[in-house]
């Protein structure tokens, strides 16, 4: 199991001290289940290593932004890191400051930037020259100084995969770094801009801690330059990025991770800058479980298929990127095991969970799939028209429905076919 959370009692598996399959009779199927225990202790190892550091976690939402999971961080004292006015919405509807929340994304509106503003945001993580005029604009308008931090492009190679890999000189992300210092320039003249910061994100499930360090020395030297310049950058935001326990990687742990970090901004001399984290993956990854049902088991020339009510739709990682998630039953049988493509409802071959998994499975079995806390019910759909999924948050011996499933009405509720 990836995460202690999730364990087996007798052959059947317990999130936390409630058996999995009494969630799934209780609630259904599809259905995400969240531990806050897991989430907790994750939150923990980021905030117990910067303790007595100028360090700060801003959980990044993208990664699940559920109300009840943003919540416990808030509770546990974190900010937030949000890419949409929709993001700084939810922020605030779980009890989050907006003076917690930093800005990223590459295409901010101008309607996202004004919220933002009003709302108080703590730093707008700008990404180009363009931006960085309509924010000026913005503020302008509203007679305020928009904090600002430029993203930088530090073009180190995070060795992951191609389409989580952010720091490279051939993605979308950032100013390049040949043309920062002259962008901190162009900053600084803005009248309604107060430049505050630097920020790099180099990419996504990064298992080594070395491209972190070359990125953090590449921003530094930054630093250096840009302050020469006579600006004051009080805060260095390394980005999130830091990968988790599918199947058999072996990431950092979370402690000596940021550790060697900060140790890093000392042995460099910046000892006292302030140092920004954006996790999302690291701290909700592993603490979500997807409950499925097996509808069908399908014997194959081939293949064997176990076809179940989970689908690309709820969660697309595997579709998209070919992500490996752990499958692995609610009740263990005794019965020997046959290789099964675990494959969901949905109309297209790409639509499939996991690959030659070796399981002891009948029709109408529960399964779960492992570490689909990140990166899942927020990416999930409604293709083929299908209801999202609940999620459930459990604490010690309770079960709490945090998101009701949806009813196919809602689906179309905004629809309407033409008069005549
Ligand atoms: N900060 C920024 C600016 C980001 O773009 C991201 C993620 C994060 C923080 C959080 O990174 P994390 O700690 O979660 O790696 N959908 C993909 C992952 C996309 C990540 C995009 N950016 C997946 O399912 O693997």
């Amino acid at each position: 199991m990836n995460d202690s959370a999730f364990h087996y009692v007798d052959g059947a598996l317990h999130v936390e001290g409630v058996p999995a399959a009494s969630l799934a009779e209780q609630f259904g199927t599809p259905l995400y289940v969240y531990s806050r225990d897991a989430l907790t202790r994750a939150y923990r190892a980021y905030a117990d290593a910067c303790a007595g550091r100028k360090a700060t976690v801003h959980v990044a939402v993208k990664a699940n932004s559920n109300l009840a999971v943003l919540n416990v961080f808030e509770r546990l004292g974190a900010g937030f890191d949000i890419v949409s006015s929709g993001e700084l919405a939810r922020v605030l509807a779980a009890g989050g400051k907006a003076s917690n929340t930093v800005f990223s994304g590459v295409g901010k509106s101008a309607a996202e930037m004004r919220e933002a503003l009003e709302a108080g945001v703590k730093c707008f993580n700008v990404e180009s020259i363009p931006e960085l005029h309509a924010l000026n604009e913005v503020a302008k308008s509203l007679g305020k100084k928009a904090p600002v931090s430029l993203r930088v492009n530090p073009d180190v190679d995070a060795k992951t995969h191609p389409y989580i890999s952010t720091g490279l000189k051939s993605n979308k992300f950032g100013v390049a770094f040949g043309d920062a210092r002259a962008t901190y320039r162009e900053a600084r003249d803005m009248a309604n801009l107060d430049v505050v910061g630097i920020d790099c994100h180099i990419g996504s499930q990064i298992t080594e801690v070395s491209p972190y360090l070359d990125a953090v020395d590449k921003l530094l030297d930054l630093v250096e330059q840009i302050e020469s310049d006579g600006m004051s950058i009080r805060h260095v935001d390394v980005g999130g990025g830091l990968g988790i326990t599918y199947d058999d990687e072996t990431p950092p742990d979370i402690g000596d991770f940021v550790r060697t970090l900060l140790a890093h901004f000392e042995e460099r001399g910046h000892g006292q800058r302030e140092v920004y984290f954006e996790p999302g993956r690291s701290l909700v990854g592993n603490a979500g479980v997807l409950l499925t049902r097996v509808e069908y088991l399908k014997p194959g020339e081939e293949k064997n298929f176990a076809i179940v009510d989970a689908a690309m739709n709820d969660l697309a990682r595997p579709a998209m990127y070919e992500a490996f998630h752990r499958i692995v039953p609610v009740m263990e049988r005794k019965a020997s095991a046959r290789l099964y493509d675990v494959v969901g409802p949905v109309c297209e071959s790409g639509d499939w969970l996991g690959r030659d998994r070796e399981l002891a499975v009948e029709q109408g079995d529960l399964l779960a799939i492992l570490s689909a806390g990140a990166y899942g019910f927020v990416m999930s759909s409604n293709y083929n028209t299908r209801a999202r999924a609940a999620e459930i948050m459990v604490d010690g011996e309770r079960a709490r429905v945090v998101r009701e499933r949806e009813e196919v009405k809602q689906l179309f509720a905004g629809e309407s076919i033409l008069p005549d």
